[in-house]
C-alpha cells in the first residue's frame, strides 16, 4: 500500500505563555528555530505527500521563501481555526496528521507509530503517555476538592492522525471549540485509538519547557576538537588512480607504499590529529609491510577504530583535492556519498587547481588537504 500522508503543522500561535518577542514557532533552540526543528523530523515521515504549515499572517511570506516545497498559510484566532485553515489548503490524500510545531523534539518513531496505526485501519489515532503524578482537582475556593483516579488516564500529544475524510467531515460539522482534534473527531462518533507517545514530544509552553528543549537539542555533549591533514603523491605511469576510495579509470595511479589515495590519507591525518594521535605515518608506519598496497578504505576504517577506542567520534569532515586532473566536480556527490558511508558522518569535498604552479600544477602529482571535527562520546 502506498498511502498519501499529509501533515498540517500548526505554528500560528503567539506563544503568550512563553512570552518571547517573536511568535513561539520562531523562537531559537540554539541553532534552529522551534518550527525548523519540527519540520526536520516531519520531512522524514514515511509516505509523506504534502506539508501545510500554518503560521501567523505576518510570517507567511518569510516562511514561504524558506520552505518552497510546502504550502504556507495564515492561521486563525484559536488552534482549531488554524487546523481548519490547514484542512482547507490540503490536496487529495489518504491520511492527515495534525502536529503542533510547539512539540519540536517529537521523535520520528512517534510519527511512524501514528502512520502505522492508520495503515492498519484506525480511523483516528492519538499518541499518549501515562501520567505519573497524582492528579487532583481544585475547587473554585482554592482548596483541593478531590483526587482523580489516575488509572486509565493518559496525556495526549501530537501528531494526531486521521483518515482524511473523517477529519474533514468532523471539522465541517464542528459547532464548538475542542482542546484537541481527536476530541473534535470523537464527538462526531469516531473511535479514537491510542499509540505510545514519548516524553520528548512535550509541548513547549513556558520558559522551563524552552530551557529543557534547548538542553535536549544541543547536538554535542563533550568537547570539540578540530584536526588538519594533508598529503601529496606523485603520479605513476600506469595503473588506475584510487582517490577518495573510488577508482578513476583513465587516470594513472599514484605512487606510494599504499595505494597512494592522497585524499583518504589527508582525511586520516585530520582525524588522527584532532584526536591527538599523531599522523598516519606514525600510527600505521609508512613502510610497514602490513600496509603495502593498503587501500584508503582500510586506513580510514582503522583510523575510525582507533578514535572510537579512545572515546572520540567524528562529527564532520571536509577535504579538498588539489590537481589538474581529475576534476572533482563531476563526481563530487559520489565521493561524498562513498566517504560519508565509510565514516558515518557528513563528508564534503571540494577541488581546485594550483593555477599551473608547482607539482600539482605541472601534473606531477595530486595533493589533498582535509579538516575534521570530532567530539568525545
Ligand atoms: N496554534 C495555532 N494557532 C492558534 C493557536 C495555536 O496554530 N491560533 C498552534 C501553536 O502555534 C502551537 C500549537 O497550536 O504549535 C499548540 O498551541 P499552544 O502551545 O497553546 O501555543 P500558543 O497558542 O502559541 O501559546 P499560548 O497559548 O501560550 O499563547
Ligand atoms: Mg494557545
Amino acid at each position: 500500500m502506498h498511502p498519501k500522508v499529509s501533515v498540517i503543522v500548526v505554528a500560528a500561535g503567539s506563544g503568550s505563555r512563553l512570552g518571547q518577542s517573536v511568535p513561539k514557532a520562531f523562537v531559537s533552540l540554539g541553532t534552529k528555530t522551534i518550527l525548523d526543528r519540527a519540520i526536520e523530523t516531519i520531512q522524514r515521515i514515511p509516505h509523506l505527500s504534502e506539508v501545510v504549515i500554518v503560521v501567523p499572517a505576518e510570517n507567511v511570506d518569510d516562511v514561504s521563501e524558506h520552505y518552497q516545497d510546502f504550502k504556507i498559510i495564515s492561521g486563525g484566532l484559536e488552534r482549531q481555526d488554524s487546523v481548519a485553515a490547514g484542512i482547507e489548503a490540503l490536496s487529495e490524500c489518504d491520511f492527515i496528521l495534525v502536529h503542533d510545531a510547539a512539540r519540536p523534539l517529537t521523535p520520528l518513531a512517534q510519527f511512524e507509530r501514528v502512520v502505522s496505526a492508520l495503515i492498519a485501519g484506525a480511523e483516528a489515532v492519538v499518541p499518549g503517555i501515562a501520567i505519573d503524578d497524582t492528579i487532583k482537582k481544585i475547587a473554585t475556593t482554592g482548596e483541593i476538592s478531590l483526587t482523580v483516579e489516575r488509572d486509565g488516564l493518559v496525556r495526549v500529544q501530537t501528531p494526531q492522525g486521521f483518515k482524511a475524510d473523517i477529519l474533514k467531515n468532523a471539522y465541517a460539522t464542528a459547532e464548538q471549540y475542542y482542546t484537541d482534534d481527536a476530541g473534535l473527531v470523537q464527538n462526531s462518533g469516531v473511535r479514537v485509538e491510542l499509540v505510545m507517545g514519548s516524553r520528548d514530544a512535550f509541548k513547549i509552553t513556558t520558559s522551563d519547557d524552552l530551557q529543557r528543549a534547548i538542553a535536549l537539542s544541543a547536538p554535542i555533549a563533550g568537547p570539540i576538537r578540530v584536526g588538519t591533514g594533508a598529503d601529496v603523491h606523485a603520479k605513476s605511469d600506469g595503473g588506475v588512480l584510487q582517490l577518495g576510495c573510488l577508482e578513476w579509470p583513465g587516470e594513472p595511479a599514484l605512487n606510494g607504499h599504499s595505494d597512494g589515495d592522497a585524499l583518504s590519507h589527508a582525511i586520516c591525518d585530520a582525524l588522527l590529529s584532532a584526536a591527538g594521535l599523531g599522523d598516519i605515518g606514525a600510527v600505521f608506519g609508512v613502510d610497514d609491510s602490513e600496509y603495502k598496497g593498503a587501500s584508503g578504505e582500510r586506513f580510514l576504517t582503522e583510523t575510525i577504530a582507533l578514535l572510537t577506542l579512545r572515546g572520540w567520534k567524528p562529527l564532520s569532515v571536509s577535504a579538498e583535492v588539489i590537481a589538474n586532473s581529475p576534476r572533482v566536480a563531476p563526481r563530487r556527490a559520489e565521493i561524498e556519498q562513498r566517504l560519508s558511508d565509510l565514516l558515518k558522518v557528513p563528508v564534503t569535498i571540494s577541488g581546485t587547481t594550483s593555477d599551473g604552479l608547482g607539482i600539482t600544477g605541472n601534473g606531477e602529482g595530486i595533493a589533498a588537504v582535509a579538516s575534521a571535527i570530532i567530539t568525545s562520546n
